[in-house]
């Protein structure tokens, strides 16, 4: 894994432009180039990884279980890297860098040789309700090395590519009625407005520069899904357009402790709802859009998804507690001529 910082633009002018700019920069929320991580494909000129998402709870709730297959799978697969969906520590987070539950929840869970790789991290609403900086924080990675969470950021495989996003700012409910929780919102405020404007911008900006032949958007809220706590109307509107217009593939979420695979009505992207990791079998399924012809599957229990990239095809499986295969996707697109 190489590491890229982010490069903001440099501007010519004499000290009255520079003074200008600063003032922009530190007033609003400084626009720039969201921070990049490199993975190389393999030999085979494939790329291979697991999504996981809502899973922190000390190895309850089947997440041991589903730890275990996880590993089994992605030795198989032999896997790059691991995509978490947010989420990553139940209840209320981590209470600071030195929280046990870091631990106890990750480091001695995951302990599979396969999944000693990167683990590419977002955060969720849980995630939020603790110190959040926490979870960010370079402190975390001396106690385990493998532990990458930003807000929102891009790791390039060549082939494809992937744009992490901080969805849980966009939610209104958690600003308007936060239903007793407090959530450490110290790099969203004072202008929230600000923040999601920025974050959609540098994500466009990201899209637009990015030569990728797939391009797959990770979040920790569902765009789409049937499950508990079903769409999310902030990502409806503010999202799913730029998705549809810079041609993204897929959008991977967790939120909803499910899996799912739900495909859009008037575009290619698919939707694909990891959040099984450890607490399931909420049973809420919404029936009046179980059949909907766009909902190609839904399982209600333990899980993780896994996905394959070559050039031209995309492969994307989900599976079960006991790392039975309970649903599989395969797609392919020409290829395009790589201009040099
Ligand atoms: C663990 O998984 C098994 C098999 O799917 C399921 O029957 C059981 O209810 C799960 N346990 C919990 C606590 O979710």
């Amino acid at each position: 894994m190489m590491r890229v910082r982010g490069i903001m633009g440099h501007h010519h002018g004499g000290w009255w432009t520079g003074m200008v700019v600063w003032f922009v920069c530190v007033a609003v929320v400084a626009r720039g180039e969201l921070e990049r991580f490199v993975e190389a494909p393999k030999n085979d000129g494939s790329v291979s990884f697991l999504v996981l998402g809502d899973w922190g709870r000390r190895g309850s709730f089947n997440q041991s279980l589903v730890a275990l297959q996880m590993g089994r799978i992605g030795e198989k697969l032999g896997i790059g890297f691991v995509v978490s969906t947010g989420d990553n520590f139940y209840d209320n987070g981590l209470t600071n860098e030195n929280d046990p539950n870091f631990q106890d929840s990750f480091s001695r869970i995951y302990t599979c040789p396969s999944l000693r790789k990167p683990w590419y991290t977002v955060l969720g609403n849980h995630d939020y309700r603790g110190d959040a900086e926490a979870q960010l924080s370079y402190l975390l990675r001396n106690i385990d090395d493998r532990w990458i969470c930003l807000r929102s950021f891009v790791v390039d495989v060549e082939l494809v590519e992937l744009f992490f996003v901080d969805t849980t700012p966009f939610v209104d409910e958690y600003f308007t009625d936060p239903d007793g929780h407090t959530y450490d919102w110290r790099a969203i405020v004072p202008s929230r407005k600000a923040y999601i404007d920025t974050l959609l911008h540098d994500l466009g900006d990201a899209l637009d520069k990015s030569k990728a032949g797939w391009k797959v958007v990770v979040g920790h809220h569902a765009i789409r899904s049937i499950g508990h706590h079903g769409d999310t109307e902030e990502l409806i509107h503010h999202l799913l357009p730029v998705l549809k217009e810079k041609g993204v593939d897929m959008y991977m979420n967790g939120h909803d402790h499910c899996l799912e695979h739900i495909s859009d009505g008037d575009s290619p992207v698919q939707f694909l709802t990891s959040g099984a990791g450890s607490k399931a079998w909420r049973g809420d399924i919404k029936e009046e859009t179980k059949s909907e012809e766009t909902v190609r599957f839904y399982h209600d229990g333990q899980g993780f998804m896994s996905a394959r990239f070559t050039r031209s095809d995309a492969e994307i499986v989900f599976y079960d507690v006991f790392g039975e295969v309970l649903h599989r996707w395969v797609t392919s697109k020409p290829l395009l001529h790589s201009t040099f």
